[in-house]
């Protein structure tokens, strides 16, 4: 390039780069478009859609949904063999057990859901701190922006899946809007296409006597079976052409402990744990950002006395198989910054040997990410949606699978909030706008988890793909981290893509980046 700018050029520069700098800036601060959509949440439309809105699978992804489509449908049927069955374990979830924490987004789109979300938390124990996770990246922490928010952060929920689980199907019966919602023991075998093939016309159910029912007078099919992501078959099954390409996948090789314990009021008072971490969501939280110690840990105070802990490795290490094996093998990491704090050991060795501490060890299903939105307008029915892992199953260490349905939600009753009034059903491009307009935000997540899980020398790397892809990405995380380490600004942006209150885009704004280029990485890989 020539070293002379031409002196025009350069006063024209002069002016549009600070005039761009804030464009660029502003529009990488701007709220995501799902933000602008929650408070639309909860509202119901003014005249009902006709005709029955079925969803099919009734845990989280099926109550929110069908809590959504009753503010829009005339009817609604929601179908799980485990339904309404609320004090039973549910035997169908495989995570059922394991530690789950809630991204702020989630308990922002609850409480729209169900005003009395708060109230109904606490009465079943649960808590509902700031939430500050207390993230250690390779020992050090990355601070929660309480500054930034006033001294106070929004809050998410602390408590058992099982606890929080029971309390999502008690709020979804007791709201007014149950009343026009079936509740059905069951299990959907398949869907028949209409005439004309361009929609779903019915749905059939295996009841738990082994009778089978017909649901007709389909307006809306919503598959929310999760994991295993049964509307493929059913689609196949149906007539649809569906490639065998449409599911793409990667296998993390993660492994998870988690050990639940027993911490009456005298043990709790006995934990070294200092007060502020009383309060905050998580009591410790530790992540590796290096290949070879690809291992993590977070200790939790869950709901009616009880802790949970997580050990993970995505490694070669060897997890503990039971609760004596813990603190040697957490005291055995390694950050190339701090170790995990003496307390925190001291902690967990007390619960291991005093909290009647439970071991489940689970293994993790493969991350896979149904791409229905990768298929032409019109080779999907014009009425079927998935919603939840049923079309997108992540990582689970970034505790994203439960905001993510709440992202779903807010799509939907954006765009049934969009179907002209007194229509008499949907228009023939819904369910292609859903898939268009989820597409951004589900892509980011698949995209920030998979390249971050490819930097771990075991994890399966998706076909087409390989262990290089994404090298730029992950360079770039941890310069990130490193800075959010260091500077109230990162740190910032990080809590709130964390919990979802902010598009990806604000690490790119240019103050961010700058201070994000220019920090030292404190990891020694990098
Ligand atoms: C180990 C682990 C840890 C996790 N930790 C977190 C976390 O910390 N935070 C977080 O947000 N998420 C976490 N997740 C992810 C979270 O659990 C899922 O994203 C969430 O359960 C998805 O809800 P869902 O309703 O889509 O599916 P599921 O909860 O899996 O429910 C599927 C439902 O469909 C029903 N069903 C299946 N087939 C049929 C059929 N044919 N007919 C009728 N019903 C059917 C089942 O009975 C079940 O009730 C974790 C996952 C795992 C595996
Ligand atoms: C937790 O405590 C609450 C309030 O005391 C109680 O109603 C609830 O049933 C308890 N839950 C469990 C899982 O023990």
């Amino acid at each position: 390039m020539s070293s002379h700018v031409h002196p025009p050029l350069a006063m024209a520069l002069a002016v549009a780069l600070p005039l761009s700098f804030f464009a660029w800036q502003r529009l990488c601060k701007s709220p995501p478009s799902w933000l602008k959509q929650l408070n639309a949440l909860g509202v119901p439309g003014k005249l009902m859609i006709p005709g029955t809105a079925i969803v099919c699978g009734g845990s989280i992804a099926g109550l929110v949904t069908a809590r959504i489509c009753a503010d829009h449908f005339e009817r609604v049927i929601i179908i799980d063999p485990e339904i309404q069955d609320s004090e039973k374990p549910k035997t169908r979830i495989m995570q059922y057990k394991a530690i789950h924490g809630f991204l702020a987004v989630f308990v922002q789109g609850a409480r729209r859901l169900w005003p009395n979300f708060d109230a109904e938390i606490k009465a079943a124990g649960g808590r509902l701190p700031e939430a500050d996770l207390q993230l250690h990246y390779s020992g050090l922490l990355i601070p929660s922006p309480y500054e930034e928010y006033g001294g106070k952060l929004p809050e998410t929920v602390v408590m058992r899946r099982a606890s929080s689980q029971r309390v999502m199907e008690r709020l979804f019966f007791q709201h007014p809007t149950s009343a026009k919602t079936t509740a059905l023991r069951g299990t959907v075998r398949g869907i028949h296409a209409s005439e004309d093939g361009a929609s779903i016309a019915t749905v059939t159910v295996r009841q738990l006597d082994g009778t089978s029912v017909t649901l007709n007078d389909a307006a809306l099919v919503v598959d929310c079976t999760g994991t295993i992501q049964t509307g493929v078959k059913w689609l196949s099954a149906a007539g649809f052409k569906i490639p065998e390409t449409i599911r793409a996948r990667y296998d993390g090789n993660m492994r998870y402990v988690c050990l639940a314990f027993d911490v009456p009021p005298a043990l709790a008072a006995k934990l070294p744990i200092p007060a502020p971490q009383r309060e905050t969501a998580c009591v410790y939280t530790y992540a590796p950002h290096d290949d070879a110690l690809a291992t993590f840990v977070m200790l939790v105070i869950t709901d009616n006395d009880t802790m949970q802990l997580v050990v993970g490795d995505t490694s070669s290490g060897d997890l503990p198989h039971s609760a004596s094996e813990v603190v040697p093998f957490i005291s055995g990491f390694r950050g190339c910054n701090a170790p995990v704090p003496s307390w925190v050991l001291e902690v967990i060795g007390l619960l291991c040997e005093h909290g009647n501490p439970s071991v489940d060890i689970i293994k993790l299903p493969t991350q896979s990410f149904v791409r229905y939105h990768s298929l032409p307008t019109g080779a999907l029915p014009s009425n079927f949606i998935p919603v939840g892992d049923a079309s997108l199953q992540l990582n689970p260490i970034h505790g994203q699978g439960v905001a993510k349905v709440i992202l779903n939600g807010i799509t939907l009753n954006y765009l049934l909030n969009s179907v002209k009034q007194g229509s008499a059903c949907l228009p023939p491009d819904f369910a292609a706008l859903y898939f268009k307009n989820s597409r951004p935000g589900l892509e980011a997540l698949w995209d920030a988890t998979r390249l971050h899980d490819y930097g771990s020398l075991r994890c399966g790397i998706m076909e087409g793909e390989t262990r290089d892809t994404g090298h730029f990405v992950r360079w770039f995380e941890t310069k990130l981290l490193s800075a959010g380490t260091q500077d109230k600004e990162v740190a910032l942006a990080l809590w709130k893509v964390r919990h979802m209150l902010a598009a990806d885009r604000i690490l790119f704004a240019p103050t961010v980046l700058w201070k994000t280029l220019w920090t030292r990485s404190i990891f020694s890989n990098a």
